[in-house]
């Protein structure tokens, strides 16, 4: 096991937070937490032996603002696993943009790994992951990285993805309001952006600022703030084919 790990990750429905904790927790004695989907996030230094960069799928792709702050760490020629996690559609460009980012911050990418976890959006896909079955193959894939680790500098590490990458998601609107809001606030204090104020009328939501990331949508506690129901239902039928397959994590090892 390795003494210590940086923990680097944007997870704002805490899916990819969770399946990079177990890679995490397998791996090494104690876990320095970096959370980059914090408010106003400017920066940190990644300590221990080992910095492990994990972040969410966004239409194919990493999502902006979670690159923004994963340009923000300094690797100093540090190794790093990098892990993009997704809902059980597709990851397409994302972990080949994730780690052309995390190898231009001066990290040396010494294994990689796509993860499912439960779609943000669509909690029916990816249901319940990762599961089980997903913490044993993870816990394996750890076993792996650290036989990598130990044999010295570890070789490229190629993963899918094309250059140029996707289009990132085009405009995507908010998350919609129900009646029944309490003004609590939880909206405005977890959204990564900062997009959300809430004011005598309620929660009022910056469209230029929102990424709809559904930390809010998850987070409420009322349930009122909720994906607009046309969407919902677009989205559902467009997504439905994944809802009956099950997506292999995959990993990547020099
Ligand atoms: C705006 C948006 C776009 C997404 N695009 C994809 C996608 O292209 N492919 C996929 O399989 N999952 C996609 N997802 C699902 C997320 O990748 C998945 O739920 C991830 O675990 C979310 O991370 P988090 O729980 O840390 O927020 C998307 C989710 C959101 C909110």
């Amino acid at each position: 096991m390795l003494k210590c790990v940086s923990f680097c990750f944007f997870s704002p429905t805490g899916g990819t937070k969770k399946a990079g904790g177990i890679f995490c927790c397998e791996i090494a004695e104690k876990i320095t937490e970096i959370d980059l989907t914090a408010q106003g996030f400017d920066g940190a230094a990644a300590e221990g032996e080992l910095t492990v960069i994990a972040a969410p799928v966004f239409g194919g792709r990493i999502p902006q603002a979670a690159a923004e702050r994963i340009r923000m760490l300094s690797g100093s020629g540090k190794l790093a696993v990098t892990l993009a996690v997704y809902g059980n559609r597709a990851y397409e460009d994302a972990l080949f943009e994730l780690n052309r980012l995390v190898s231009e911050c001066g990290f040396q990418v010494a294994a990689s790994a796509a993860l499912i976890a439960e779609h943000s959006i669509l909690p029916e896909l990816g249901a319940g992951r990762p599961d089980e079955a997903d913490v044993k193959e993870i816990r394996e894939f750890a076993g792996k990285v650290e036989a990598v680790l130990k044999n010295g500098a570890p070789g490229n590490v190629a993963v899918p993805g094309n250059e140029p990458y996707k289009e990132p998601m085009s405009s995507h609107g908010i998350p919609a309001l129900l009646e029944g809001c309490i003004k609590c606030g939880t909206c405005a204090k977890v959204c990564p952006m900062g997009a959300v104020a809430v004011g005598e009328n309620g929660p009022v939501t910056d469209s230029g600022r929102c990424i709809f990331c559904m930390a809010c949508v998850s987070a409420c506690p009322g349930y009122v703030r909720v994906v607009p129901p046309q969407m919902a239902e677009m989205l559902g039928q467009k997504l439905a084919p994944f809802k009956e397959i099950r997506r292999d994590n995959e990993f990547f090892l020099p």
